[in-house]
């Protein structure tokens, strides 16, 4: 049976003016691109391979993405040119995404909430509690065979994923100290516009209020919402930590983010481009994954002289709220349901070889 898939739409910020502001600059850009787009030529006849990116100039993935440029302009510079436009510019991700999709740009990078529209698959990254430790996220996201089928599920939407970016672990943070699930009680938390972070944040207790990541600042500065959810980064680069002044260790989601790239400009490559183009991404993500290493690191100690107070709690009340949901999301999305065995068994074996090397070291010591 077909599921009927709701639509999130954001909430409204009374900042109306600013709001509109930024709405016309950012249609301003659309059009401009979208008018490039027409003939898509630098002056000297090379393509231009445009890429939207939420985050800013400093962000690892921006400085992976530079890594793409390079390697594509390194092998392919007679006939590519890499545009990359970061925060937002080309409009919020969303929207980026069915950009993306039409082909008024070229690739994009997104969170996987925002594929969830696109390909019922995606939906299992925003299970909470899916991944039990770092190892198994990484052994996921490094097993091509599986993550080839995830990437080619939204070929029918037009777009196809060629690779993978660490986003960390996502946590709460607020106006005010979540120390326990109870805490969330009465709080108004924004989440990713995809109704499985909706149901996610209500199973916790907490009100969800969906919008675009470009949106989160003002909203907490304003008290439209008392917080949101997220890795470290958010606090410094994207600076909520000047507005939310707590970060709660909860580690409810490893989510990654996605390059996508239009389906047709992928397929119209000749074979040795396409070669270029995947060694390229995959080049990227190892910057990238390089990156963050360091700067969740650097962001930590930036935020902390920012005055936030980072808060290590018991994971287990947290997980307890939400793990019935794991069943209820297989149920509702049967196209999860392979993907998600897969994940917990390998959940299991990396469990198993933990409690054997601790048995060893036990044993030698
Ligand atoms: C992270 C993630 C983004 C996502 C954002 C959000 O920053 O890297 O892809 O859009 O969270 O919460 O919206």
């Amino acid at each position: 049976m077909e599921r009927k898939r709701k639509r999130v739409f954001p909430v409204k910020l009374p900042q109306k003016r600013m709001a509109a502001g930024k709405s016309f600059f950012v249609l301003a850009v659309c059009l401009t691109v979208l008018c490039l787009c027409g003939c898509g030529r630098a002056g000297n006849g090379r393509r231009i391979v445009r890429v939207a990116l939420g985050q800013s100039e400093t962000h690892p993935q921006y400085l992976g993405l530079l890594a793409f440029k390079e390697t594509v302009e390194e092998e392919l510079g007679d006939k590519y040119e890499v545009q990359i436009f970061p925060n937002e510019i080309l409009g919020a991700t969303q929207k980026a995404v069915e950009l993306t999709q039409t082909g008024a740009i070229d690739f994009v990078v997104a969170g996987t909430a925002n594929l969830e529209t696109f390909a019922d698959v995606y939906e299992i990254f925003s299970m909470p509690y899916l991944f039990d430790s770092v190892e198994s996220y990484f052994a996921v996201m490094e097993d091509s065979d599986t993550m080839e089928q995830i990437y080619t599920s939204t070929d029918k939407a037009g777009f196809r994923v060629l690779t993978w970016y660490n986003a960390g672990t996502r946590n709460f943070y607020a106006k005010k100290p979540v120390r326990t699930p109870e805490d969330l009680r009465g709080m108004k938390i924004r989440v990713q516009q995809s109704p499985a972070s909706v149901k996610m944040m209500q199973a916790f207790g907490a009100a969800a209020s969906p919008m675009s990541f470009g949106e989160v600042y003002t909203a907490i500065q304003q008290g439209v919402i008392d917080g949101a959810e997220n890795n470290e980064l958010a606090l410094t680069n994207n600076k909520h930590g000047e507005v939310a002044r707590y970060y709660t260790y909860n580690m409810h989601q490893m989510v990654p983010d996605m390059l996508v790239g239009n389906l047709k400009f992928l397929q119209n490559l000749p074979p040795q481009e396409l070669e270029v183009f995947t060694r390229a991404a995959k080049r990227s993500t190892e910057v990238e994954l390089e990156a963050w290493e360091q700067q969740v690191i650097q962001a930590r100690k930036e935020a902390e002289g920012m005055g936030v107070e980072f808060i290590q709690v018991d994971v287990e009340p947290f997980k307890e709220k939400v793990l019935d949901l794991h069943q209820e999301m297989i149920q509702n999305n049967p196209d999860i349901a392979g993907i998600y065995g897969y994940i917990q068994s390998r959940n299991q074996r990396i469990r198993a070889w933990e409690e054997r090397k601790e048995a060893e070291d036990i044993g030698e010591g």
